[in-house]
């Protein structure tokens, strides 16, 4: 259900219009939701959520540029990057002090609207091809207090194209010094699959990799990881592990990958 009509004017006039995600729906799909007691899958990423905000805080090891910027990826598709971005999205917004924008930058394979129940609407892609939209257009606020949401958008021929333009460089910059005090979560291309993913991993201040655990081989992790070299941050979350006896899934950080240094080797 889509609440009608705009609720806040922002600076400059224009409407930021509000949806509402159907949180019970959410919780049934496996997601992690403010209003829902607590759950394995609400454990999970209040653990995999800690190290990205210790960084976001500055409270990691070393200081990092743009640390807010966090990019979700994936050596190949289907892995879970939409799901790992909106599960964090979520969780991230939960905490007091935290406001988050997650940003549908899959934009050949836009799913988190569909993900959330929502209809398509505009976004990423009309930003970056008609002057007239402005990112304070397509942003959406969302029925969770800190989560907004910018859609992919209208579907594009040269989509993932555009993720490597001056226009995407150009937003990049204004989330940075615009929304320096949100963290800004994107729901990625997989890296073997389009070289856009990599410049767009260039901006970022700390890269997920979602590896699909017993699937992915290792080398195509290893391939991926050697894209994404001159990121400081990178951190693996191995997906769909199962974890106990009962064949649940389950998530974690796998591999022993830390911050900012990947082991040789692997
Ligand atoms: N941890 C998980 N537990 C259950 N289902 C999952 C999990 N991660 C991903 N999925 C499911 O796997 C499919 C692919 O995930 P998705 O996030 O869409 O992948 P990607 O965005 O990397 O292409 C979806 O149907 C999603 O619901
Ligand atoms: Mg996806």
């Amino acid at each position: 259900m889509q609440s009608a009509g705009p609720d806040t004017l922002a600076p400059g006039g224009s409407a930021t219009r509000r949806v509402d995600i159907d949180l019970n729906r959410l919780n049934l799909i496996g997601i992690v939701t403010p209003n829902a007691p607590r759950s394995l899958i609400g454990d999970e990423y209040r653990i995999i959520k800690r190290p990205l905000l210790s960084n976001v805080q500055g409270k990691g090891a070393s200081p990092i540029d743009d640390a807010n910027l966090i990019m979700i990826t994936s050596s190949l598709p289907g892995e879970g990057k939409s799901f790992s971005s909106i599960n964090l999205a979520i969780s991230m917004a939960m905490e007091l002090d935290h406001t988050v924008l997650l940003i549908d930058a899959d934009v050949s394979r836009p799913s988190v609207l569909n993900i959330l129940g929502l209809p398509p609407q505009k976004g990423l892609m009309d930003v970056l091809t008609d002057p007239h939209t402005q990112m304070k257009d397509v942003l959406l606020k969302t029925n969770i207090e800190k989560l907004s949401l910018l859609p992919a958008g209208t579907p594009h021929p040269r989509a993932t194209e555009l993720l490597a333009s001056d226009a995407m460089k150009n937003l990049l910059e204004e989330l940075a010094e615009r929304y320096s005090d949100r963290i800004v979560i994107f729901d990625s291309p997989p890296l073997l699959v389009t070289t856009e993913s990599r410049v767009l991993a260039t901006h970022m201040g700390q890269i997920v990799i979602v590896v699909e655990s017993n699937k992915t081989a290792r080398a195509a992790v290893k391939q991926a990881l050697a894209t994404i070299e001159s990121c400081p941050v990178k951190l693996m979350l191995l997906n769909k592990a199962v974890q106990s006896g009962d064949g649940a899934y389950g998530y974690g950080y796998g591999y022993g990958y830390g911050y900012g240094h990947v082991p040789k080797g692997q």
